[in-house]
Order: structure tokens, then C-alpha cells, then sequence
């Protein structure tokens, strides 16, 4: 498949192994702990010792770029089966191959849900010829009707590598504790959309000032946090592994860091949206967290033609300012493990619209890495904690490892963390472009990836 945006081609799994040497790269493997500027080769889809590659390989001249192990993303909507108006495999492949992400987990919100083995065994089949392998969360309870739980065994057995009922959390005490029971017997992680429903109906927009002054009824930080601290009890009771996707309160995160400290399987993710982007991005405001000072917010003026704007409406809504600066303190310190792009496609039609009636969800697949470069250059992360949290820590949540020795297979990303770009849909693969990033200048730019040993996307680097 040759599939081209601007400069660069799409690969897909199927399809020749990769074969080429890299030299001047900084090679960041978290695993092994090492980041020194050297060769790295490819050879036949594995990595190898440079000094065995043939001596035909392409060898590229990579100074100033680094190379990373190839990125998980733990949540995204892939919309299939139902929802090909906004997204396909085939485009929300591509779409995570040009963000760096060598694995995307396919989340069962789909029309129907994917909830019993035959529609996993399909969902696979369908992404046999992507370009980056897609994983399978199968929905926790039937239907997502939040009654009965499926055969997780057979699901597991089928080759989903997780449950979840993401968009709305299991809805009772009693069902989640089953769940967890059951999961845990599967041996696969719940993954929990933290929200009490009773609390955050009716609600468009996180509760506070800005809020208030929008005139918007607010959802408030307890609509996660009381779901997120039933489920920490829970996990201790039944031994289940629990993992919070999309967690948006600093009230959450300081739960976990406690049923960590506890010893319990537990662990979370936050979106790239929800460190970088405040409440006050409703109101017009376009400052990330860490460039916004505690002064502004409610006395800002509305932001002509930019309040209002429903591709800011996210569930969980965007966090205020020091919920935002939270989780960065939170990713930094490891408490959060991972970052997931919650990549959420929907078309036009369905974004503008009032801000309430606008569909929840924006795209982040390919703009994680560079948001995520936007907080190291502001200082607020590490380039290695980073480069850990889009790939070595979420990929262990599903009981798969990345590492750049020698032996392994090659799946990696290499990347231009100096090279600025400007978000536009003309630079965009997926099938959908609702992100208020759009025109936003960002750092950082996917050169390579390659995934179990094949290239899925090159820009112009070894063609
Ligand atoms: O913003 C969101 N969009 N949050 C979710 O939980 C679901 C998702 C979607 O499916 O669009």
C-alpha cells in the first residue's frame, strides 16, 4: 500500500520487513536506560548490530533526531464498525502510524459495540493490513447497557486485550466488583471511564468561574473522583488489575498515587488534551496550562468567534488550570503512567453546533507527541519520562514490551523534536480534523515509524 500525505508514504503490516542503518540519532531506550547518539540498524524487521547490517542497507545521516521505541496508545475510536463517517481503521491507522504510534487500542464505544468474540475476531481481521497493529478492548458489559457482563475468558480467548465500557463507567458498586471479579479470573485489565452519571448529566463543561461566567452547567471534579475511589476499593477487594483512562482531576490522580503506595494493580492515563489544554479554552482562551498564570481566567474578555467552540467539548470536560498543572506534576513523578490520546473523530456536523449539543471527543493521535514536546520545552517534563509514557508504560498495561536491543523486533519512531509544524488538515492522515489545534504551530515532527519490523510511515527520510 503506498497511500502519500505531502512528503511522506504510508507502509502497512503487511508490507516487506525493513532493512537500513541509522546514524547520529539519539537512541532513547527507557528500558535499558540508555540515550547516547549512535548507530542503530534495522535488519529484515529486527533490530541487529550495526556492524551486521549488509552493506547495501540504506544508511541514513540522522543527526538531531531521535529514536524511540514505537508508541501504545491505550484509548482511541477507530469507529468501526458504525461510525465510518468520522474514522476507519484503515484512516485512524494511518492516522496513529504519522503520530509515532506503532499500537492503538480500539475502544468498543462502536454501532454495535464490540462486545462478544465474533465482532473482536472481525475487528482484528479488518486491521490485518493496517498500518500499525490494532489491539482490541472489548466492552465490559453487554451491549455497554451496563447489566450483564460478557464471557470475558472467550473475549480474552479471541484476542481482546482489555474490557472497558468507555463513555460512561460501569454503572454500579455491585457490577464493577463483578467485573473485577471476572477480569480478574480472565486476566486482562478493566479499563474504567471514571464518571458518575447521576452527577455529570446535564452538565457540558468542568464546574468553575469559567463555567459560571459561560453560563454552562459544570460537571464536577467528584463526578470522577467517587467512581475512581470505588474502584480503588474494589480493586483491593477482588485483586483485579484497574487501570483509569482519561483521568482529569488532580483528586484522582492523589487517589492512585495513594492505592499505589497501598501496593494495589492499579494504574491510569491522561490525554495530551487534558495537560495542555484548560476550561478556560471554552471561553476562547488558546494559552496551554503552563502559559497561563493564576491571574487571568474570569476577568479575560470571550475571545470573538472562539468561545463557545464545540471541538473544546471533551469528556471529561478540560480541566482547570491547576488540575491541569496537577497531572503534569503527576505524569512527571510516575504516578501517572501513561499518556493516551483518547482520539475521538467526529465529523463537522457534529461539532458545529451549540456547545452543549456537540459531541464529546477530540483527534489526538497525531498531535500526542507534539503536545507532549511542547511541555518538555516549557520544562514541566522530561524528554525520557515522556518518551515512557507513550510507549514502554502504557504497552505494559497490555502485557507487551518495546526495547531497542539488539534481537528484537524493530518497532520505533524516529523523530525531529526541533522541527516546528503547523497543525492544519492537509498535514492531517485521519479521517477527521476536529482538534481546536488546528493553525496552532507545534514542535516536533514524526520522520520514521516502524512497526513489528515494517515502515508504516516515512517522511522522505529513507525514500
Ligand atoms: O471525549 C470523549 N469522546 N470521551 C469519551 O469518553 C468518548 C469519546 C468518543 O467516543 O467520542
Amino acid at each position: 500500500m503506498t497511500l502519500a500525505l505531502r512528503s511522506g508514504r504510508f507502509g502497512a503490516l503487511s508490507d516487506a520487513p525493513a532493512t537500513f542503518v541509522l546514524d547520529g540519532a539519539l537512541v532513547m531506550d527507557p528500558p535499558s536506560g540508555t540515550a547516547d547518539v549512535r548507530e542503530i540498524a534495522v535488519v529484515g524487521g529486527r533490530i541487529a548490530e550495526p556492524a551486521l547490517a549488509p552493506a547495501d542497507a540504506p544508511r541514513i545521516q540522522a543527526d538531531g533526531l531521535v529514536v524511540a521505541p514505537g508508541f501504545c496508545d491505550l484509548h482511541a475510536h477507530l469507529r468501526e464498525p458504525g461510525g465510518e463517517d468520522a474514522e476507519t481503521v484503515a484512516g485512524g491507522s494511518r492516522a496513529a502510524a504519522h503520530g509515532g504510534f506503532t499500537t492503538v487500542c480500539a475502544m468498543p464505544n462502536t454501532d454495535p459495540p464490540i462486545d462478544d468474540p465474533a465482532s473482536v475476531t472481525w475487528l482484528l481481521a479488518r486491521a490485518s493490513d493496517a498500518s500499525c497493529r490494532v489491539r482490541v478492548v472489548a466492552a465490559a458489559t453487554a451491549g455497554r447497557a451496563g447489566v450483564e457482563l460478557p464471557d470475558y475468558a472467550a473475549l480474552a480467548a479471541a484476542g481482546a486485550v482489555a474490557v472497558s465500557d468507555d463513555g460512561a463507567s460501569i454503572p454500579t458498586g455491585r457490577l464493577a466488583s463483578r467485573a473485577m471479579v471476572a477480569v480478574a479470573a480472565a486476566g486482562l485489565p478493566l479499563i474504567e471511564h471514571a464518571e458518575d452519571a447521576s452527577l455529570a448529566a446535564g452538565t457540558a463543561m468542568r464546574a468553575g468561574p469559567v463555567a459560571t461566567r459561560l453560563g454552562l452547567a459544570g460537571w464536577p471534579a467528584s463526578a470522577e473522583a467517587v467512581v475512581v475511589e470505588r474502584d480503588i476499593a474494589l480493586a483491593a477487594e477482588t485483586g483485579a488489575r484497574v487501570h483509569f483512562t482519561h483521568l482529569s482531576t488532580s483528586g484522582s490522580v492523589e487517589a492512585v498515587r495513594r492505592g499505589k503506595a497501598a501496593g494495589l494493580p492499579i494504574t491510569c492515563d491522561v490525554t495530551p488534551h487534558h495537560l495542555a489544554l484548560t476550561d478556560a479554552w471554552v471561553a476562547g482562551d488558546r494559552r496551554f496550562s503552563w502559559e497561563t498564570g493564576d491571574d487571568d481566567d474570569v476577568a479575560r474578555p470571550l475571545e470573538d468567534g472562539l468561545a463557545y467552540d464545540g471541538r473544546c467539548r471533551v469528556n471529561p470536560p478540560l480541566p482547570s488550570r491547576e488540575d491541569a498543572l496537577a497531572l503534569l506534576g503527576a505524569l512527571a513523578d510516575g504516578t501517572v503512567d501513561a499518556i493516551a490520546t483518547d482520539h475521538a473523530p467526529h465529523p463537522p456536523q457534529r461539532k458545529a453546533v451549540p456547545f452543549e449539543e456537540a459531541s464529546p471527543g477530540m483527534i489526538g493521535l497525531e498531535t500526542a507527541l507534539s503536545v507532549g514536546l511542547a511541555a518538555v520545552d516549557a520544562g514541566r517534563l522530561s524528554l525520557r519520562r515522556l518518551i515512557e509514557a507513550l510507549s514502554i508504560s502504557p504497552a505494559r498495561v497490555i502485557g507487551e514490551e518495546r526495547s531497542l536491543v539488539a534481537g528484537r523486533p524493530a518497532d520505533l519512531v524516529v523523530f525531529d523534536p526541533a522541527s516546528r509544524w503547523t497543525v492544519d488538515p492537509r498535514r492531517l492522515a485521519g479521517g477527521s480534523h476536529n482538534t481546536p489545534l488546528l493553525g496552532r504551530e507545534l514542535p516536533g515532527l514524526v520522520r520514521l515509524t516502524v512497526a513489528a519490523g515494517r515502515v508504516t510511515w516515512d517522511d522522505g527520510l529513507l525514500a
